[in-house]
């Protein structure tokens, strides 16, 4: 299994480019399957593992999926295969998001139930009782969800969803897409990769008001066609860059960056003490060497602070002027990362979701294991931080969701060496 050894006492500074993001490619990704004629042009197309899964996925459902530098060409005309298998579901619980659009396009869909994660629960109850709201017949049957749609297709429906979920949001908003009649969708996530699926859809030929607010208007359409569509970049690899940034006392210059996506994670490190400037599409961040100061977190669906955030800034205030306190609403069981922090001289005191931070001088290198994504992009920046070499095991969860790490914190300053 890969490791990454990582080098310590590092001030991150220089300029790097932000990937597309993958929680944006892998609904419209997804998405793409409504598309009965034509082919659907990606670019932006961030090159990860979770991206291979899904291309796999599509193919093994009849689409036709074509990668290159940065894009994806994807060709849904012929798909004849309703079932998403255990084997690829398994490895990637995003995979659940080809249930609304199979659903709508082949009026039947059998997709693996997706079990429990490192991170929390993690049920599908809400994008299942979105459907069946549109008339879908939905059994659980040998660890599948076996989905059939009304004869003459899906109906638009009112769905008000008691939790605001993104998948939910996403698998509902593409099965309304091609039902008959109009679907309000109520207490809708509004994160920006929702908002960028809906622009893909609406670049498809859906019809969808209300894009950015918790009420979404879905006018079902007979058929969508494909189209070019560049996706939004990655608000929480660019994130991760600003707080690698300032917790190792530095400056970035992002480009290819979002920084209307990212208001309240910008907002946090201004009042950690950074020197924030932004345009368009590029953020320069500057902590003019001055050690950063703890900042509270109280992690809320959008536009409140992003759950994907969280263990970034927890790392960052382990070495912080001061203390904090850092609670976690979205998942139950994400704030792991603290234990492996305090196993590197932080103090970090857990109680349920709430972690009470107090800042150290400085941490100290010590063998840790990785036990999701964001938590391990948290360990990358305790490591930098810390004194002496970080060895992270189980790196294969970074390799999921963020781009060329190493050679992207290279080209910042940092040393990662991969280990095998
Ligand atoms: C998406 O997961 C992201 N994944 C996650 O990113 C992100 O952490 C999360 O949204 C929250 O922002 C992708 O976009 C692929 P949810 P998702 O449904 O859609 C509860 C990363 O690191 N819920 O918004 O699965 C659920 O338990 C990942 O890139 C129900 O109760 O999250 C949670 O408490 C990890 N019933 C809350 O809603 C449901 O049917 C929000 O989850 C669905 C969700």
């Amino acid at each position: 299994m890969e490791k990454f050894l990582v080098s310590g006492n590092a001030t991150i500074s220089g300029t790097v480019t932000v990937s597309g993001a993958k929680n944006a490619a892998l609904p419209i990704m997804a998405a793409a399957l409504l598309a009965s004629s034509g082919r659907v042009e990606l670019s932006n197309v961030p090159d990860l593992n979770d991206i291979k899964t899904i291309s796999k996925l599509m193919e093994s459902l009849g689409a036709t999926v074509t990668r290159g530098e940065g894009t994806a060409t994807i060709d849904s005309t012929n798909i004849d295969e309703p079932t998403a298998p255990y084997e690829l579901v398994k490895t990637m619980r995003a995979s659940v998001l080809v249930l609304g659009p199979l659903l709508a396009r082949l009026g039947e869909a059998k997709v693996s139930f997706p079990g429990g994660c490192a991170i929390g629960s993690r049920p599908v109850d809400l994008h299942l009782k979105g459907l069946e709201a549109m008339g879908a017949q939905i059994e659980i049957e040998d660890g599948y969800i076996v989905a059939k749609a009304p004869a003459g297709g899906l109906k638009g429906a009112e769905v008000h969803f008691d939790v605001v979920s993104v998948g939910a949001t996403e698998n509902v908003l593409m099965a309304a897409a091609l039902a008959r009649g109009t679907t309000v969708l109520r207490n809708s996530a509004r994160e920006p990769e929702v908002v960028d699926l809906c622009h893909f859809l609406n670049a498809m030929g859906a019809d969808i008001s209300g894009i950015g607010t918790d009420t979404l208007t879905i006018n079902g359409v007979a058929a969508l066609t494909g189209c070019d569509y560049r996706v939004v970049a990655d608000r929480i690899e660019a994130g991760t860059f600003l707080v690698a940034a300032a917790a190792t006392r530095g400056s970035v210059t992002l480009l290819n960056a979002a920084p209307d996506t990212m208001a309240v994670v910008l907002h946090k490190l201004r009042e950690a003490g950074a020197d924030i400037r932004i345009d368009e599409t590029t953020i320069h961040l500057d902590m003019h060497g001055k050690r950063p100061k703890a900042v509270d977190i109280h992690t809320a669906p959008h536009p409140e602070f992003p759950t994907d955030m969280q263990s970034q800034f927890l790392a960052m205030n382990s070495v912080s002027e001061g203390s904090a306190t850092v609670v976690e609403t979205i998942f139950e069981n994400r704030l792991v990362a603290a234990q492996e922090m305090n196993r590197m001289g932080a103090d970090i005191h857990l109680e349920g979701n709430r972690a009470q931070v107090r800042g150290v001088e400085s941490l100290k290198a010590a063998p840790v294991m990785a036990t999701d994504l964001r938590a391990s992009a948290s360990l990358v920046i305790a490591g930098l931080v810390a004194e002496g070499e970080t060895l992270i095991d189980r790196i294969y969860h970074i390799d999921r969701g963020y781009e060329k790490i190493e050679s992207k914190f290279a080209e910042l300053g940092a040393t990662i060496k991969r280990i095998s």
